[in-house]
């Protein structure tokens, strides 16, 4: 795994987003890729379970999601937060990911889209997912692959400063110390990169329950 962690505070690492996000503006994932995340959760019909994102980001996510689930989403930037206010209606929490004010087993779904990689306490964070998710609720989680060729070429690729690495057996391994793995697959943005061997795809999804 490659550590990238400029920042060992939560505080500092909130500014740098914080900053970041008023000057260029959140990041904004596409209507394609929010479903795809929504077809792992075999999402396709109103109901009235409940999901949490977990370093939600501008809400581009919840703003899909809140067709089929009541949403909540949690993130450490207010500007980030300030813009899913904005554009969905999910409940927000402005806190951090080592401690989320929900109670044990209450979210049908828990989702952590490209974010869990820069958690500075990764393990804390995945605990807490654990805690709050249900017995019979789906985790997806979303990470980068260190092998990515572009990483390779040029590791300004993955471009925060907070930021983790790893190779799919890593995060796999990181991951079922809190969840039964059930499915997982490999993600580019790119239309070709189905082509793309799982080895040095960009990202990684894993699908599972607790
Ligand atoms: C790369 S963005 C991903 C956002 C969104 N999930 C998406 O797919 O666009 C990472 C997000 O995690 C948030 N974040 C980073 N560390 C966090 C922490 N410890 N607690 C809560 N949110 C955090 C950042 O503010 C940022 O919005």
């Amino acid at each position: 795994m490659l550590e990238r962690m400029e920042f060992d505070s939560d505080l500092k690492a909130k500014q740098w987003y914080n900053k970041r996000f008023s000057d260029f503006g959140v990041f904004e994932t596409s209507i394609k890729y929010n479903s795809l995340m929504l077809k792992y959760l075999g999402l396709k019909e109103k109901s009235d379970k409940k999901l949490l994102d977990v370093g939600c980001g501008g809400g581009f996510f919840l703003k899909q999601a809140e067709k089929f689930t009541e949403t909540f989403g949690v993130d450490f930037s207010s500007v980030a937060l300030n813009n899913a206010k904005k554009i969905s209606k999910a409940e927000l929490t402005l806190c951090s990911a080592s401690s989320l004010p929900f109670k044990n087993n209450f979210f049908d779904f828990v989702v952590c889209l490209g974010s869990l990689e820069h958690f500075i306490d990764m393990e804390n964070a995945l605990s807490e997912m654990k805690r709050v998710l249900k017995k019979d609720g789906k985790i997806l989680i979303y990470v980068p692959n260190l092998n990515f060729i572009l990483f390779k070429l040029n590791p300004a690729t993955a471009h925060q400063p907070n930021e983790r690495l790893a190779s799919f057996n890593e995060w796999k391994k990181l991951i079922e110390k809190y969840f039964l793995i059930e499915k997982t697959d490999k993600h580019t943005h790119n239309p070709l990169g189905k082509l793309i061997p799982k080895e040095f795809t960009y990202s990684f999804v894993f699908v599972g329950k607790k």
